[in-house]
């Protein structure tokens, strides 16, 4: 990755970070437009602002990890609308999983 890459790359990792711990919070207040707001960030438009040229350096395993967490942040923006407040907590477990799954296999060098 060229340093201005890594740069974006990190400062997406740390918006999720805001945005898992957005829901998090929502979830604890019953907040469905707090959980909404915090979760859009990370879901689809984050992963279509992924530069091309970053893209292209990702490995396969990276991307089939980092696919579906974008997608369950966009679950979490869908079920918040309706679903209980443990169902979409479980949907913010998964999501976490993933983090934990990826930052156990993968560095930003
Ligand atoms: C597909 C892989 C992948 C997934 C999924 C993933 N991360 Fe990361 N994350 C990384 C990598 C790689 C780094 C860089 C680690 C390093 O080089 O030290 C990183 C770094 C971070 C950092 C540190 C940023 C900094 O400024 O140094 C935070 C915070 C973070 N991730 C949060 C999250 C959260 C929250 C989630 C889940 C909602 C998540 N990440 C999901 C791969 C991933």
């Amino acid at each position: 990755m060229t340093t201005s890459e890594r740069a974006q790359f990190l400062s997406e990792m740390r918006q999720m970070l805001i945005s898992i711990q957005g829901v998090m919070q929502g979830i604890a207040t019953e907040d469905r437009t707090a959980i909404i707001e915090a979760a859009r960030y990370s879901g689809n438009r984050m992963a279509r602002a992924t530069p091309q040229s970053l893209r292209d350096k990702l490995p396969m395993e990276f991307k089939q990890l980092g696919a579906p967490t974008h997608m369950l942040f966009e679950e979490i923006v869908i079920r918040a609308e309706t679903d209980d407040m443990a169902d979409i907590a479980e949907v913010a477990a998964q999501a976490l999983a993933n983090c934990a799954a990826c930052h156990a296999q993968f560095r930003a060098d």
